[in-house]
């Protein structure tokens, strides 16, 4: 079975996607500087599988050590490049360190798969790069906007690095994958979201103010233009997400794809605001969460939820959990990291 290289593979969406990558057989090598993860995942992929993965501790940003990981698996057919920075509020005050981690790291692997006969490359995008859309759903041809942080604006280069490398190299085929929001964790609770300091998503937020690390939860404005007042994101769980990598790898793999360079949205087509989530979480928990609505936060965008028809009909996947799954399966996981504490 083909050698995969996924980069940022301890991570929150990597380590779900490994265990999906195994499961179908695949060889996975990862590479993690561990910047945003730990070694113990490998553990808990390990034991979801069955099989433990090649692991290299690398930081990406090192050139020549990326140059002999290459040359050591030579074998490699394709790569999943999760590895980034993206901390949003974070990119504004570190431009520099986004640019550098996010960019330095995209470009030295897509050198390193030129040299390749074949090369299949898939890129973590987001739907950041549609901003505040005119139209809902979002379709993969609604325009790029121009980018509210430095994090957001990586995806948007990172997207045309890659667009205008695969036009110079036919033998390289890529697809850039648009997520929008993922959440939740593994059924078993054995890998899952583990984010440093205080957690900039919602869901992580809500469980761990349920759990009592954090004293209450902030709701960003309920005065938007939506049903209840509340901003609406479309809320993906990690593990659809996950199979949705093995699915579009598969078709560069198996050369189902139609141009060298293609572009994915992958979400639900379901918008949910912040206040149905908490129901949600507070009906599949029974637990009261301690939330109060204070004002609007600088930044955000009132609505963003997927058109999935090209994922659903092209890629021929679609997602099959629900956002209960996803918060019972978020909340499995909190009770079981802050045992472990
Ligand atoms: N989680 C989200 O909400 C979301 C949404 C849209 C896009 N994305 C993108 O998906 C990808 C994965 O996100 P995630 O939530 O799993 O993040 P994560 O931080 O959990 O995982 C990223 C992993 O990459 C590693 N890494 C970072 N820089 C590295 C480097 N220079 N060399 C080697 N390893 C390095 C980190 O240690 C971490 O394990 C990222 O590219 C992110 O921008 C995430």
């Amino acid at each position: 079975m083909d050698k995969i290289l996924v980069t940022g593979g301890l991570g929150f969406i990597g380590s779900h996607t490994v265990v999906e990558l195994q499961n179908e057989g695949y060889v996975v090598v990862i590479i993690d500087d561990l910047s945003n993860s730990s070694e113990n995942v490998l553990d808990g992929i390990t034991s979801i599988t069955g099989k433990t993965p090649v692991f290299e501790k690398l930081d990406l940003k090192d050139r020549p050590k990326v140059e002999s990981f290459f040359a050591k698996h030579s074998d490699i057919k394709g790569v999943i490049h999760f590895a980034a920075s993206k901390a949003v509020g974070e990119s504004v005050q570190e431009p520099l360190l986004y640019y550098e981690n996010n960019i330095s790291t995209l470009v030295y692997i897509l050198k390193e798969l030129k040299k390749l006969p074949s090369a299949s490359f898939i890129f973590s995008s987001s739907c950041t790069v549609y901003g505040q859309a005119d139209e809902l759903p979002i379709t993969e041809n609604a325009p790029v906007k121009q980018a509210e942080s430095p994090y957001g604006n990586t995806k948007q280069i990172g997207e045309e690095i890659i667009r205008d490398t695969c036009k110079v190299t036919p033998d390289l085929k890529a697809i850039a994958l648009r997520y929008f929001n993922p959440v939740g964790a593994h059924e078993t609770a054995k890998i899952g979201e583990l984010p440093i300091g205080v957690p900039q998503n919602l869901v992580p937020f809500i469980t761990q103010t349920a759990i009592g690390v954090r004293e209450q939860l902030s709701v960003f404005g309920d005065d938007y233009p939506t049903p209840d007042g509340t901003c609406i994101r479309d809320y993906i769980h990690v593990v659809d997400l996950a199979k949705a990598h093995v699915v579009a790898l598969g078709r560069l793999l198996q050369n189902k794809n139609k141009t060298n360079y293609e572009t994915f949205n992958l979400g639900t087509g379901t918008g949910s605001s912040v206040l149905e989530v908490i129901k949600a979480f507070e009906k599949v928990s029974g637990e009261k969460l301690n939330y109060k609505i204070v004002g609007r936060r600088e930044g955000d965008v009132i609505s963003a939820y997927a058109d999935t028809a090209k994922a659903n009909n092209e890629l021929g996947w679609k997602t099959k959990l629900t956002l209960d799954d996803a918060m019972r399966s978020a909340w499995k996981w909190e009770q079981v990291v802050r045992k472990k504490d």
